[in-house]
């Protein structure tokens, strides 16, 4: 399709000033359906990172960080019940006041603002920008699901013959299992668990076993909030603590966000025992994700959302780029131009804002990183240098051979670039669609019809067009993929509440 001519209408056509507005970083201000949100709540207001005094704050607050209690001391069989006998009550407030106390958690998120983020970067390791960003989303899921449920979350009048009436319902089932990730501990943990309260149920939720300090503070927060404590359990560790907690009966659904192999493993546990109930899945996992460059897009932008997609957060981002397919005829210009883009990234400890790079989680995901980075030593482009002492994974350029020599997510610093040639773009995106994964693409053209092609061709829950593949905004992109990569509903979106719920229909004949 590429190699096609484009006409200067075509060029023109292409909305060139917007999509480098909106592209690149989150946009500033969530953009919400009116009918849901009124202005004012709509924007979860960001920081002046310019400012050097918001950053001597927060650098004196890491600082300043007690070493913190490791997680809370509580099993999981009392944890499972305490929040069943906080069930009924909470699931009988009504959705209206079940909503306040997330619009109050949203507001003490943004008065903790400074200390969430001390913590993000001191237990997360996320730079100070990706911690600001980690807390505007965790306000945006709080709110965007209080406005959510007092819309979605009432009963609906059914048709029916003549003297009959018909209601469905949504109501909360029982206690909810969450299990987060460590890369996104505060918005992906905080965004299930009150998905799940909101909805009516209470929840035992598991942070990762690497960040429980701001899943336990903002659980504190909830609790001021005016969530019972009852009504949210926290239980922190490992896999142990995680089996533990899914293989009880009394747990009547999952949300999930992590490894492919571990959402399988829940998968085949909910189903192990004939006995127990069926209950619902929602996983996000992880993606093979690759962005599509064709010979008409601009280069500038390319390098840019090329640099933001792969590096950013060290890569240790599910709808991180994995794979960048450049037309043959652009490939090396664009490789050169992304080589002198990456010599300007500075690498080095998060808490310092000149840096735009932190290390990766912990010596694990280091060990694995540094290891496949060596077995691929003889196709390496470039890398970035970095300081000689921690765990700094050096953001890594691959050349790939063949699209047969990735078939694994590398969760880090690390693009694999190939080529595609002119006309084969559809044959290549079906090479890709059959990897399995389905998280997200990125395209970069400014052909109409090229754009039109990808998108009837990808088979991802996030498509991204001329513009970054990160960082997905609540209620303007809801995110999660399909395939090995999650079975939704989409995190942030309309659809997402309806799941934590039991429907039920009451058919009267009056
Ligand atoms: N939601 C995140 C993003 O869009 C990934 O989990 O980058």
């Amino acid at each position: 399709l590429a190699d096609e001519e484009v006409s200067e209408d075509e060029l023109l056509a292409d909305p060139v000033e917007k999509v480098m507005e909106v592209g690149g970083t989150r946009h500033p201000a969530i953009r919400l359906p009116a009918e849901l949100f009124t202005p004012e709540r709509a924007n979860s207001e960001g920081m002046d990172l310019d400012d050097a005094a918001v950053l001597t704050d927060i650098a004196a607050k890491v600082a300043a960080m007690p070493a913190m209690p490791a997680g809370i001391d509580v099993d999981v069989a009392t944890a499972i019940a305490a929040a069943e006998a906080a069930y009924p009550s909470w699931s009988a407030t009504p959705v209206e006041e079940r909503a306040d106390c997330l619009e109050r958690l949203a507001d003490l998120l943004e008065q903790h603002r400074a200390q969430l983020m001390a913590i993000a970067v001191q237990e997360a390791k996320k730079t100070i920008p990706d911690a600001l960003a980690e807390v505007r989303e965790a306000v945006d899921f709080c709110r965007y699901y209080a406005a959510r449920a007092r819309h979605d979350i009432q009963p609906v009048e059914l048709p029916g013959p003549t003297g009959e009436r018909n209601v469905l319902r949504y109501e909360g089932r029982g206690v909810w299992a969450a299990i987060a990730p460590w890369n996104f501990p505060l918005a992906i943990f905080l965004g299930q668990v009150v998905a799940a309260v909101v909805t009516g149920n209470t929840v035992v939720a598991k942070p990762a076993p690497q960040t429980p300090d701001i899943a336990c503070y903002s659980i504190n927060l909830a609790r001021q909030a005016g969530i019972p404590a009852g009504a949210i359990q926290i239980v922190t560790g490992g896999g142990d603590v995680g089996q533990a907690l899914l293989g009880d009966r009394r747990i009547v659904g999952t949300v999930f966000t992590g490894s492919v192999p571990t959402a399988k493993a829940i998968a085949r546990n909910l189903l192990a025992d004939d006995v127990r109930p069926l209950v619902p899945l929602i996983a996000e996992t992880g993606g093979l994700n690759a962005m599509f460059v064709d010979s008409t897009a601009l280069s500038e932008q390319v390098v840019r959302d090329v640099v933001i997609s792969g590096f950013q957060s060290a890569g240790q981002r599910c709808s991180a780029l994995r794979l960048l397919l450049l037309q043959e005829e652009i490939a090396e210009h664009t490789i050169d131009m992304l080589v002198g883009a990456m010599r300007e990234l500075v690498v080095g400890d998060p808490a310092n804002p000149a840096n735009d790079i932190g290390p990766v989680i912990d010596k694990a995901a280091y060990d694995r990183l540094m290891a496949y980075r060596q077995s691929v030593a003889d196709r390496i482009i470039f890398e970035v240098p970095v300081p000689a002492k921690g765990l700094y994974v050096p953001p890594t350029l691959v050349r790939l051979d063949s699209l047969d020599d990735l078939n694994t997510e590398w969760f880090g610093p690390i693009v694999h670039v190939a080529t595609w040639p002119a006309g084969k773009l559809e044959e290549t995106i079906a090479a890709v669609n059959a990897k399995g994964f389905g998280l997200t693409m990125g395209l970069h053209s400014r052909i109409a019809r090229v754009s039109e092609a990808v998108e009837a061709t990808a088979r991802v829950g996030n498509l991204y067009i001329n513009r970054s593949m990160i960082g997905a905004v609540v209620g303007s992109q809801p995110f999660g993929g399909e395939g090995l990569s999650g079975t939704g509903p989409k995190a942030g979106g309309p659809n997402y509440l309806h799941r934590f719920c039991a429907e039920r229909t009451t058919s009267i004949d009056t």
